[in-house]
């Protein structure tokens, strides 16, 4: 053993530290679409993992890489193996990220994304928000207690220096497996207080802060759900242009956290 204050000793405890005490070292990305993922792949110069981390069979997909002085994992439920199309929403979310922080043990979780946007709450379509706090609006259990385990309020980390440097907007995300809303949601996203509507969020907070993993939401609007647009047609429109604005985002956002500690976020 090295004698104590050796300098190898230091480096190795200088590793091993609690993520508050060093820069930010490994992030796991969770992107529902490839879509939305595709972009940022490319960006960040990823490549496919081909010795899959996750179970034998399942559709997920890692894509890993060194970006600065960060490793990156970003993780795609993938397609649906019977129908094809993506795996979007809660379940599919919330089995990638446990599967992913068991498997790699990230300091930071980022759920990227587009969402629907509430004009009312000053949303636009092509904005960036990073989320304050997330809750469910499609779980409904009227008896005490049980409803506000239905609603699943949970914090983001908070990045008060991010957002400021990087400009963005800021406002809370409610989180359902539906792309449209019935009332009973719309009454719900509303005692949410919620700026934005998506299909993961909620569900990624929810194993993040079972595993003690910090999380971070980037939203991207692609639909306003307040308007008189029927809200998959204007998803359709939008998804490709609203996608280059997340992944540019993103990058932003991997390029503020690279050398930091999460005090500094
Ligand atoms: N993702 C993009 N638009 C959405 C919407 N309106 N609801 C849920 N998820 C979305």
């Amino acid at each position: 053993m090295a004698p104590p204050g050796d300098k190898s000793e230091a480096s190795e405890e200088a590793m091993v530290a609690e993520p508050e005490q060093r820069p930010i070292s490994t992030i796991v990305i969770i992107i529902a679409m490839q879509t939305e993922a595709l972009p940022v792949v490319n960006k960040l110069q990823l490549k496919e993992d081909p010795d899959s981390v996750f179970p034998p069979g399942v559709p997920w997909v890692r894509y890993y890489g060194t970006y600065k002085d960060l490793n990156i994992n970003l993780i795609w439920p993938g397609k649906d193996p019977t129908l094809g199309v993506d795996s979007v929403g809660t379940v599919s979310s919330a089995l990638v990220t446990y599967a992913a922080i068991q498997a790699l043990k990230p300091d930071l979780i980022i759920n990227a994304g587009t969402a629907g946007g509430f004009k009312a709450k000053g949303a636009n379509i092509g904005d960036i928000f990073v989320v304050l706090d997330c809750a469910f609006h499609d779980r409904r259990i009227p008896i005490p207690v049980f409803d506000l385990y239905g609603i699943g309020l949970r914090k983001a980390c908070e990045t008060p220096n991010l957002v400021k440097e990087l400009n963005l907007k800021v406002g809370k995300l409610s989180t359902g497996d539906s792309l449209d809303m019935t009332q009973q949601d719309e009454a719900s996203i509303i005692a949410n207080d919620a700026t934005v509507k998506d299909m993961e969020g909620a569900a990624v907070a929810y194993v993040a802060e079972l595993l003690k993993v910090p999380a971070i939401f980037i939203k991207a609007v692609t639909d306003l759900v307040d308007s008189d647009k029927p809200t998959a047609e204007e998803f359709l429109q939008n998804l490709a242009a609203v996608t280059a604005a997340l992944d540019q985002a993103v990058e932003l956002v991997i390029d503020f956290i690279n050398g930091k500690r999460f005090s500094q976020l």
